[in-house]
This record gives C-alpha cells, sequence and structure tokens, in this order.
C-alpha cells in the first residue's frame, strides 16, 4: 500500500472484541477513516449484520469504500458523526448494538501537507477535516481576536505559553498574512528551547485542529445521542488520543453510570437520573509495548468500553 496512505488500526483486536456481541447486529463505525477497524467489523459479523460507517473526509471516504464496498452490509454515511441519530432515523434503525469510534485524525490527513494539519511540512493553514466546513486555521490565526486566541490555545492546547504565543500572532499579522503551516510554525518555535519545540508545536496545532472542526462539542453530541440509540446490552466502544477528548469520554460515561446526579449537599435525590450504562473496562486499556513500537502512533490511545443496560 502506498505508504502515504498507510493507516495501522489501532487497539484493533481489543476494540472490536468489545464491540461485538451479536455477529447479526448493527454496528455504527463513527470514524470510518481508511476502513481499517471497520474491515474486521464486516469480517467479524455475519450476512445478516449490518455497518454504518460515518465520515466527513471524501478523500478517506473514496479510499475505503474502494476497499470496503464488496461487503453487502456496509454503508456509507458522508456526514459528521454528530448527526448520528438524525442519519440513522432516516436508515430506519432506532437501535442499534454498538458504536465504535476512534478519534482524530488518520495518517491521510496528517501526512497530506497541503491540508495543514502538521507542523513539520509546508502547507495551507487549512486544517478541516470535512473540507465543506467555513472555518479554516487560517481563519482563525488571521482574524480571531486576541483573547479568542489565548483562550483556544489555553483551552484546548493546555499551553501554558498562550497569552505570549497569541500576543507575537497578532503583532506578525498586522504586517502579513500568516497563510502557512511554517509561518506559523516560526512564530510559535520562539516560545520554546529546541528539546520541547515540536511539543509547543503539537499542543497549538492540536488547538487550531479542535476549533476548526468543533471536535469537542460534537463529540459531546454524538456520544450522548450514540448512547440513546443502543439497544440493552450494545456496547459503546471510544479510543481517544489527548486528554480533553478522553475527559468527554471519561465524564459522559460516569455520568451514565451514575443513578443519581444531584450536588452531594442535597439531602435526597430530585434528579430521578437512572444509570443507562455499565462500565465493561474498569481500568483504561493502552495498546501493549508491541503495538507502540509497530505504531508509535497508538503511543497515546486509551480504550473505554461501556454497555447499555
Ligand atoms: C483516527 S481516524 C480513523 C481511522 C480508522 N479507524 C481506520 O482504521 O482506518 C479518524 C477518522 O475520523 C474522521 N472524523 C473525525 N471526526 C469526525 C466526525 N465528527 N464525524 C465524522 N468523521 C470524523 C476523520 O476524518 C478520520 O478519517
Amino acid at each position: 500500500m502506498d505508504r502515504e496512505i498507510e493507516h495501522i488500526p489501532v487497539l484493533l483486536n481489543e476494540s472490536i472484541e468489545y464491540l461485538i456481541t451479536d455477529k447479526s447486529g448493527i454496528y455504527v463505525d463513527a470514524t470510518l477513516g481508511l476502513g481499517g477497524h471497520s474491515k474486521k467489523i464486516l469480517d467479524e459479523i455475519d450476512n445478516d449484520g449490518k455497518l454504518i460507517g460515518f465520515e466527513v473526509d471524501p478523500k478517506a471516504i473514496l479510499i475505503s469504500s474502494s476497499k470496503l464496498d464488496k461487503f453487502k452490509q456496509f454503508t456509507i454515511i458522508k456526514n459528521n458523526f454528530d448527526k448520528i441519530k438524525v442519519e440513522l432515523y432516516g436508515l430506519g434503525f432506532n437501535k442499534i448494538d454498538g458504536i465504535l469510534y476512534d478519534l482524530g485524525t488518520s495518517n491521510l490527513e496528517l501526512n497530506d501537507s497541503e491540508r495543514g494539519f502538521g507542523f513539520s511540512s509546508k502547507g495551507d493553514l487549512d486544517m478541516r477535516m470535512d473540507p465543506t466546513l467555513k472555518n479554516t486555521a487560517k481563519n482563525i490565526i488571521n482574524n480571531y481576536s486576541l483573547e479568542k486566541l489565548i483562550s483556544i490555545f489555553f483551552k484546548y492546547g493546555e499551553e501554558r505559553m498562550s497569552k505570549q504565543i497569541a500576543q507575537a500572532i497578532a503583532k506578525e499579522r498586522e504586517k502579513y498574512t500568516i497563510d502557512t503551516t511554517d509561518k506559523l510554525a516560526k512564530i510559535v518555535s520562539k516560545f520554546s528551547n529546541y528539546k520541547y519545540r515540536n511539543k509547543t508545536l503539537a499542543r497549538i496545532f492540536q488547538a487550531i485542529r479542535i476549533e476548526v472542526n468543533n471536535e469537542l462539542n460534537v463529540l459531546q453530541k454524538s456520544l450522548t445521542e450514540a448512547i440513546n440509540l443502543l439497544k440493552t446490552g450494545g456496547r459503546l466502544v471510544v479510543i481517544s488520543y489527548h486528554s480533553l477528548e478522553d475527559r468527554i469520554v471519561k465524564n459522559t460515561i460516569k455520568e451514565a453510570t451514575t443513578n443519581c446526579i444531584c450536588p452531594p449537599e442535597l439531602p435526597v435525590c430530585v434528579c430521578n437520573h437512572k444509570a443507562s450504562l455499565k462500565k465493561i473496562t474498569h481500568k483504561i486499556i493502552t495498546p501493549t509495548l508491541s503495538e507502540m513500537k509497530n505504531n508509535p502512533q497508538s503511543r497515546s490511545a486509551k480504550l473505554r468500553v461501556a454497555e447499555k443496560i
């Protein structure tokens, strides 16, 4: 396979073992990508099973559909996974047996310098997974207010030099348009010494990518809808790659596995909240050392699984 479009699926066996509880069930791959996890699901389910894959990146859709078209049980939805409820209802499914999220970007996106996800090669400051989105990294960097830039770098990049970096960007953009990854990287690089430079750059690029794709909000909305769609015994399986998305997954599962969510100072329950999930993985599952060695991109992966009750 072309090196550029190779994407090794992360925690493949573990995630699919947890996901499939009924070989004739209806499953959703919320993040189809290049179809690595979907292929395994399709190999595991039988002819009566169904798999619906969501994807917003047209290039990923082209590649995965050419790989998986031969499977009659497979349908692609070219839409954001935050539209899961309306899209599944549209297909006539109001209950599912399991859903998998393998969050973040694929190698197809990361390695395409033109799309500006990475800081190690020159490309347009774009960062849209879905090219129909209006917001781009270029718009954020050149048009957002100083305060908004500081807040994004701090909230989505957890970067302690957020203020200084945002100020430097605001100063530079008065002189020229910051429209490529290398121009941005040059400004950001001044705020850390050589040893930590890549970490600082990674935090700032992550923050911009999250803002462009509205990643945390769509994840929260989708998880809530997915939990409602699961049948009793159906599984929610999520692989996350950074602390912000993992926190959303962890807190969503925590709330859904708790009977009462009233503030602790209340003497009696007034919320009437009932748990809808039980945890299947009590400890986070992480890749084995050999998986990390074979696929360094899996290093930060965390797998959480819960089941509808
Ligand atoms: C880490 S990759 C998934 C890789 C896939 N599991 C595989 O084995 O090939 C994540 C994919 O999800 C897509 N994606 C991210 N957020 C999405 C969203 N909100 N809705 C639909 N697709 C999304 C990205 O475009 C990317 O292709």
